[in-house]
């Protein structure tokens, strides 16, 4: 048995709104359904989030390059309309139990269907969530490949902000804004290194954690479809309390078994950790008359859009 387990809970043995930040202690996973498990979270207890939740991706699209995603008790398959409202009431649940001025980081990818095309924005926009960034994680590979269109390489993720009462816009990022763009480059975690079917690689929720919690510890970080345990190790790691959902207790015991191990993944966290060295805001920056992050060629004949932020800038220049 995992040290853990007496940290997994089952649905059913919780009463509405149950779960306090107090009662946490290092963590909870919790398993059921994502919707009827964050009603036994109290209101305003998380203050970061980060998921994947199921794509609705029909289980027919078979890829070429990787394997077709099949969860273990769950068919990824209903109606359109039914699947986007229920991401919806999932999100507005997740709005409830974030803390104003908390972020959730959701990641989803464009589909089509019949050549129709279906943005998450379509139903990101019926949420109470404001919409802080949209960021394009460059896969690098593609999950299938056919010739209607261009391969999607990209997935996105969608940076949703609780305001504190009408300031729409929140604090500016402190540590690693400098560094790091809009386009988050890294190929999906090695099937043969963890066997569930669809994992983030490390890094994503640790820069996720890191960029919005900072030097903090004791935070709590929410994934409501925790799948194999990604967003609860990088949690764990840095230092703050999760709180996993799933409804596979396969996936939740792969959880588990993770988290017991955790530190056999810290090389990771520390290679993330490296590149948040940036330790002032634009604003500090421009007071201070240091780098403002102008973009830079170093090479007049290289083709602009091959142009990287910074690039040319000193280390000691950046890591004030
Ligand atoms: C894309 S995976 C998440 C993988 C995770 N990010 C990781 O690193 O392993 C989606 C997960 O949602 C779970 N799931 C799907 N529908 C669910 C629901 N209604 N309630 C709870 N979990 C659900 C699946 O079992 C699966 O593990």
């Amino acid at each position: 048995m995992t040290t853990v387990n007496k940290h997994l809970l089952k649905d059913l043995s919780l009463k509405t709104k149950q779960i306090t930040k107090e009662a946490l202690e290092e963590g909870k996973l919790i398993e059921g359904d994502t919707l009827n498990v964050l009603k036994k979270i109290d209101d305003d207890v998380v203050n970061v989030g980060v998921t994947s939740p199921p794509y609705n991706k029909q289980e027919k699209q078979k890829g070429w390059l990787v394997k077709n995603v099949v969860y273990d008790i769950y068919k990824d398959a209903v109606p359109e309309p039914e699947y986007q409202q229920h991401q919806v009431d999932v999100l507005n649940e997740i709005y409830r139990v974030t803390a104003p001025g908390g972020s959730f980081f959701y990641n989803h990818k464009i589909r089509w269907d019949r050549g129709n095309m279906y943005h998450p924005m379509d139903w990101l926009r019926k949420t109470e969530w404001t919409v802080k960034q949209e960021i394009i994680w460059d896969r690098v590979i593609a999950a299938n490949i056919r010739g209607w269109r261009f391969w999607q390489v990209e997935e996105r993720i969608y940076w949703l902000y609780k305001p504190i009462g009408n300031y729409l816009i929140g604090k500016e990022l402190k540590s690693s804004d400098a560094k790091l763009t809009s386009i988050w480059r890294g190929v999906p975690e090695d099937g043969r290194k963890n066997p569930h079917p669809a994992p983030f690689p490390l890094w994503l929720p640790a820069r996720v954690i890191i960029s919005i919690l900072g030097t903090e510890t004791q935070g709590v970080v929410l994934d409501p479809y925790i799948g194999s345990g990604t967003t609860a190790v990088a949690a764990k790691l840095l230092g703050h309390k999760h709180i996993g959902i799933d409804r596979s207790e396969t996936y939740l015991e792969m959880t588990c078994d993770r988290l017991d191990n955790a530190p056999s993944e810290m090389s990771k966290i520390q290679e993330e950790l490296a590149l948040h060295n940036v330790e002032t805001t634009a604003q500090e920056r421009r007071i201070q008359g240091k780098n403002m992050g102008k973009y830079r060629p170093t090479d007049d004949k290289k083709d602009d859009r091959q142009g990287t932020l910074f690039e040319g800038a000193n280390d000691n220049e950046l890591s004030e």
